[in-house]
This record gives C-alpha cells, sequence and structure tokens, in this order.
C-alpha cells in the first residue's frame, strides 16, 4: 500500500508524560492556547497543526488516517512511546484514527465535543452541499455562519471579541485546505467497533448546548468503551477550550493523571 504520510508542524511544551492536543475544524494548534499554560505544568504538550492549518502547508488531499500516521510520524521524531490523545471534534475524528492504527501507543482517549461515529448519509449530503457553497466563493460566508453555531447563545451573546476572533481564526484557512478537511471528513471509518474493544480509558466531554454534536448522543455513545469519564458542559456550545477552558483545562489534567497512572501500574 502507497501511503501519504503528510509532514506535520507542531509545538512541544512542557515536562512529564505526553497529551497531544489535537485541534478541530477550521482551526490550529493555537486553539488549545486557553489551557496549554496550566497543562503543560504537569504534561509535555505536543500540539499539531493539521495540514492547511498554522505553520503546516497543504499537502493535497489527506485522509482521516494520513493525518493520524502524520502524527505518529512526530512521536516517532520525539521518541514517545505512550500518549494520552485529547481531539477535540475533527481532531477527535483523527485521534480515534490513531488509536484504531496504533493501539500499543494509546494510554489514553479524550473526545472533547467528537464522537465515533462516521457520518450518516444525511451529513455527508449536507458536507457535500458545503463544499460547492465554498467552491462558489462562499468561503467567507460560511465561516461566519459555521463560527456563530460554535458557542452556546449565551456564550456568543456576551463574548462578541471572542466569536470575532474565532472567525478571524477560521478564515486563514483556505478554500482548499476547508475543502478536503471536508472531504477527509465524509471519508473517514466508523470507529464505533474499535471503542468497544479498547482497554484505554476514554474521555466524552459534552456541552449541553452543542449545536454539532448533540450531547444526548455523546451520552448514548460514552457506553461504548469500557473505561469511561464523562463530562457534561453547562453554558456550553461545541468550543469548551475557549468557554470553559479552566474547566477544560482541570478534566484533561485529572484524566491524564489517572491514565498514566492506570498504564505505569499495569506494566
Ligand atoms: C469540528 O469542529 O472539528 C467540525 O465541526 C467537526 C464536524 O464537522 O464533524
Amino acid at each position: 500500500m502507497n501511503l501519504n504520510i503528510p509532514e506535520i508542524s507542531y509545538s512541544s511544551v512542557g515536562t512529564g508524560p505526553v497529551i497531544v492536543l489535537i485541534h478541530g475544524f477550521p482551526d490550529s494548534g493555537a486553539i488549545w492556547e486557553t489551557i496549554s499554560d496550566d497543562l503543560c505544568k504537569a504534561f509535555t504538550l505536543i500540539i499539531p497543526d493539521l495540514p492547511g492549518t498554522g505553520a503546516t502547508p497543504m499537502q493535497g488531499e489527506v485522509t482521516i488516517d494520513d493525518m493520524a500516521r502524520g502524527i505518529d510520524l512526530i512521536l516517532e521524531k520525539e521518541g514517545v512511546n505512550k500518549v494520552v490523545l485529547a481531539g477535540h471534534s475533527m481532531g477527535g475524528y483523527v485521534a480515534l484514527a490513531f488509536a484504531r492504527l496504533f493501539p500499543e501507543r494509546v494510554a489514553g482517549l479524550s473526545l472533547v465535543h467528537s464522537t465515533a461515529a462516521a457520518d450518516d448519509e444525511e451529513k455527508k449530503q449536507a458536507r457535500l452541499k458545503v463544499i460547492e457553497i465554498i467552491r462558489k466563493g462562499g468561503r467567507e460566508t460560511f465561516i461566519r455562519q459555521m463560527t456563530q453555531n460554535l458557542f452556546s447563545d449565551s456564550y456568543r451573546n456576551l463574548h462578541v471579541a471572542d466569536v470575532v476572533a474565532k472567525v478571524e481564526a477560521g478564515l486563514k484557512v483556505d478554500e482548499n485546505s476547508l475543502i478536503a478537511f471536508y472531504k477527509a471528513m465524509i471519508g473517514r471509518d466508523d470507529n464505533v467497533d474499535m471503542i468497544s474493544k479498547v482497554a484505554f480509558p476514554v474521555q466524552w466531554i459534552a456541552g449541553i448546548d452543542d449545536n454539532i454534536i448533540n450531547y444526548k448522543k455523546t451520552l448514548r455513545d460514552c457506553h461504548q468503551s469500557n473505561i469511561n469519564f464523562v463530562t457534561l458542559y453547562s453554558n456550553c456550545g461545541h468550543i469548551s477550550m475557549i468557554e470553559n477552558p479552566v474547566k477544560l483545562a482541570a478534566d484533561l489534567h485529572q484524566f491524564g493523571e489517572y491514565c498514566f497512572n492506570l498504564y505505569r501500574n499495569i506494566e
């Protein structure tokens, strides 16, 4: 098989066991800035910019599995063996693919507003429509509209500057990269079966006001894995790293400690 393994730029901060923080769509590693100062006191944080974002150029069409292989390449370079992965939304899809491809490397998996299920037909069709809109020059309108949708109503109304900054961040991702991500998400594998068989702990973080991943779905899905941490965030939509970073940092901290302690006791 001819593998397409993208070269992914990343930053590494802190000391201690490694947590890989994988951003969602249409972000870059910068989205984790709100929690990294706190988390890096106890963990080494590896923070990639997926292809077409931040410091990583677009490298043609990449699949979710390709991006997971790119993350494995980073860990090879860094000489890291076992990690906890935290993936936000699309980053969660990459983290799940990583866990399927490289299970021996995973001490724990945190799904931050994400799902193990593949897109259903309705979702695929909706994404194809968005691709058409972007192709016809609608990139900016799409980014502005989807960004509004990321926040809970209450947060959006009270924190207009954060919404504006998020729109600006989204607009840094060019048309081709947006389309490449949407194609990658349409084509991703379902990981529900995989997640039901893994031995490592899984964290499920859901916002009660999330318009993209409904928290009720997360509550149903979280029974799929064997060792679960489940946290519901009130007054929070799809983006707790902006809407509630203090709680997110604390939850990831607790989960990371649990996973690495468990791993040490098993080894
Ligand atoms: C994301 O936040 O990464 C995306 O909205 C995920 C998705 O569209 O499935």
